[in-house]
């Protein structure tokens, strides 16, 4: 009899899912197995929503963003109860095995059914690019380059009217996209948790970068920062009201766009390792990118971890905004 085996997207979609669903399936396939979807993540667990999948289920979806699977934030999944529904839904379809695409939150719930006794292996992939033991992972790039257009376009209408624009992005606690969209867009600052830029030292970089002859100035900020772009926006109001700081939250915007083809081979490939490590008899850990190549952390060592943020490229964005 055929191996059985689901696959589910949860938490914040990310540009590159259906890459990876599209991946797993025909691997899966190629190998002789069952291939199953749930629908909403693990919220379908819960609700026994899995259905068959063949190869033409997951015709067509590579080219866009979003989840054709649907994701969700699941509280229920996170109880012991929520747990054993989904492991009963899982043993009464006969399906012993479940790869889990998804950032911090889903690796938590991949391990909680991993421990559960299913043989499980997660993909990473939140626009977050926080998750440890994955260098990048799937969305990323496609939510960088949305950022990057937004910023690109606010840059000319900054200088066309010498006015400061405070642009924030995505990320949660990381800082990331702001750290990598500000490098790349040449912002004047770049304000992220990882090392709070406290709101006066902002307003001494925007005197002198006006001393300096620029007529612009544009300020990326991370969404989880201490100082949000609202609260900075605020600040200058009540203490520099000579610098007007007009703000635009780029929020989910981020999340919609068309996978680059960065994101669609990087989904393919983890994909592709994920089942066959699970074909291989692994389980129990996270496929990611490592030195550039799909490689293998165990989830018990991913949970309640997060990676480290390089901030030798933040004093380098720093010196070069001059
Ligand atoms: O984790 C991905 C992410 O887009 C974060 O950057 C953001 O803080 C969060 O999801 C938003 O989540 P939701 O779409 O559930 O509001």
């Amino acid at each position: 009899m055929a191996r059985k085996i689901a696959v589910l997207t949860s938490g914040g979609d990310a540009p590159g899912m259906n890459a990876a669903v599209r991946a797993i399936v025909r691997t899966g396939i190629a190998h002789d197995c069952e291939m199953y979807g749930v629908q909403m993540g693990f919220e379908g667990l819960i609700k026994g929503n899995v259905t068959f999948l063949s190869p033409r289920d997951v015709g067509g979806i590579m080219q866009q963003a979003g989840t054709f699977l649907g994701s969700a934030r699941s509280v229920e999944f996170t109880t012991q109860e929520g747990q054993e529904k989904a492991a009963q839904n899982l043993a009464a379809l006969g399906i012993d095995s479940v790869v889990v695409i998804g950032g911090n939150g889903s690796q938590k719930g991949a391990h909680a059914l991993s421990k559960a006794g299913l043989s499980v292996v997660g993909v990473a992939s939140t626009i977050d690019n926080d998750l440890y033991g994955s260098d990048i992972t799937i969305g990323v790039d496609t939510a960088l380059n949305i950022a990057l257009e937004a910023i690109d376009r606010l840059r000319v209408t900054a200088t066309s009217h010498r006015r400061g624009l405070l642009v924030e992005v995505m990320g949660r606690k990381c800082g990331y996209l702001a750290l990598i969209a500000g490098m790349a867009g040449g912002a004047e600052a770049i304000v992220i948790p990882e090392r709070e830029l406290p709101p006066a030292r902002l307003a001494e970089i925007l005197q002198a970068a006006h001393e300096r002859g620029k007529r612009h100035a544009l300020i990326v900020v991370a969404e989880g920062s201490q100082n949000n772009a609202q609260k900075l926006a605020e600040y200058f109001k009540q203490h520099d009201p000579h610098f007007e700081l007009r703000v635009t939250i780029l929020g989910h915007v981020q999340r919609g766009g068309t996978p680059t083809a960065f994101d669609r081979l990087l989904a393919t490939r983890l994909g592709v390792a994920a089942m066959e490590a699970l074909v291989r008899g692994e389980q129990g850990i996270l496929v990611g990118l490592l030195d550039n190549r799909p490689g293998f952390t165990p989830l018990n060592d991913v949970v309640d971890r997060t990676k480290p943020l390089d901030l030798g490229l933040l004093d380098i964005a720093e010196m070069l905004a001059k």
